[in-house]
C-alpha cells in the first residue's frame, strides 16, 4: 500500500486555530504587507540563564509559526528584520552563531516552504554574507521562485538608510545618462529603486520587545504603517499574539492626514473668518 506523502500544509493546524482564523477574516482586513522587527531574543535566553545563541535558536520557531499563519490568512508579503546593519558590530561569535543558525534553518525550512507555496525573497547587502549563507540563500530562492502564495523578505544586512542610499545613487546615475529627468522624481519613482519595490509599503509593523524603535528599518515604506509594540520577546511571539495584532489592526483608522470619513462637512468662508478672527 502507497504511504501517503506528509503533507505540511495546513495539516498540522488545529480545527481551534483555524476557527480562530476565519473569525478574523470575519472581523475586518487582513494586511497584505506585515513587517517584523524581531527582537528579544538575547534578553529571552538571559532571562533563563542561557547565552544569547540560544534565544536565537529558539527564535527560529516563532519564524515558522508567524510565517505560516500569516500564508493561512492570505497575507501577500511577510518581511522580517533578521540581521541589521549596525548588528555586524556585535561580538564575533554571536554573529557566526547566527550565520551558522541561518544557513541550518534555510535547510531545515525549504521544503516546508516549497509545500507552502512561499516564495523566499531577500534584502540587504547579501554579499556581506559568509559564502556558504549565500549559496543557501541562493538555492532556496531558486527552489521558490514561482511559489505565489505569499512572498517572504528577509532582511538581511538590511538597513534603511543603505536601501535609500542606494537608490539615490542608482537615480543620479540614471540622471547622469539622461535617462531619468530631475523634474520626474518622485515617491513612486524613488520607491521603485528601493530594494523593496517587489511589494507594496507594510500596512502593519510589529516589535517585540517592548522597544519603541524602528531600529533603521524600512525608513522610507513604513511612512503610513499602522505600529504594534508588544512586550514579548521574540521567542515567545507565536499565532495567538500575531491574530491580536491584526486585530488591533483592525480596529485603527487610516486617515493618511486626510479627515475622518463623515467629519468632511463643509464650512462657510464667514464661519473660517468667524474661527480665526
Ligand atoms: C533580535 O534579538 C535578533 C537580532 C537582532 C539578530 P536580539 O539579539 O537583539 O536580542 P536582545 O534585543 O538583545 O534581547
Ligand atoms: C533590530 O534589533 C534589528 C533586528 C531585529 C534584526 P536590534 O536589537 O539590533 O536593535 P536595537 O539595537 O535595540 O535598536
Ligand atoms: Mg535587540
Amino acid at each position: 500500500m502507497a504511504i501517503e506523502p506528509l503533507t505540511l500544509t495546513d495539516t498540522d493546524q488545529t480545527e481551534q486555530d483555524k476557527k480562530l482564523q476565519e473569525k478574523l477574516k470575519s472581523t475586518g482586513s487582513i494586511p497584505t504587507h506585515i513587517a517584523i522587527i524581531m527582537d528579544g531574543n538575547g534578553r529571552w535566553a538571559q532571562k533563563k540563564g542561557n547565552i544569547r545563541l540560544h534565544g536565537h535558536k529558539a527564535g527560529v520557531e516563532s519564524v515558522r509559526d508567524i510565517t505560516e499563519s500569516c500564508a493561512q490568512l492570505g497575507v501577500k508579503h511577510l518581511t522580517l528584520y533578521a540581521f541589521s546593519t549596525e548588528n555586524w558590530n556585535r561580538p564575533a561569535a554571536e554573529i557566526n552563531g547566527l550565520m551558522k543558525l541561518l544557513v541550518q534553518s534555510l535547510r531545515d525550512e525549504a521544503g516546508r516552504l516549497k509545500k507552502n507555496d512561499i516564495k523566499l525573497v531577500t534584502i540587504g547587502q547579501i554579499e556581506r554574507l559568509p559564502e556558504k549563507c549565500q549559496r543557501q540563500l541562493q538555492e532556496v530562492k531558486e527552489l521558490t521562485k514561482d511559489n505565489s502564495r505569499m512572498q517572504l523578505c528577509l532582511a538581511l544586512s538590511y538597513s534603511g538608510r543603505w536601501d535609500i542610499t542606494e537608490a539615490v545613487k542608482q537615480i543620479a546615475l540614471q540622471v547622469k545618462g539622461g535617462a531619468i529627468n530631475p523634474e520626474d522624481i518622485n515617491d513612486d519613482l524613488i520607491g521603485s529603486f528601493l530594494s523593496t519595490a517587489s511589494a507594496p509599503d507594510p500596512d502593519l509593523i510589529i516589535r517585540t520587545s517592548g522597544e519603541f524603535r524602528i531600529s533603521n528599518f524600512l525608513l522610507w515604506q513604513l511612512a503610513y504603517s499602522e505600529l504594534y509594540i508588544t512586550k514579548t520577546y521574540w521567542p515567545d511571539f507565536r499565532r495567538d499574539e500575531l491574530y491580536q495584532a491584526i486585530y488591533s489592526f483592525q480596529k485603527r483608522d487610516r486617515r493618511y492626514g486626510k479627515v475622518k470619513n463623515g467629519h468632511t462637512k463643509s464650512i462657510s468662508a464667514s464661519v473660517i473668518n468667524q474661527i480665526i478672527s
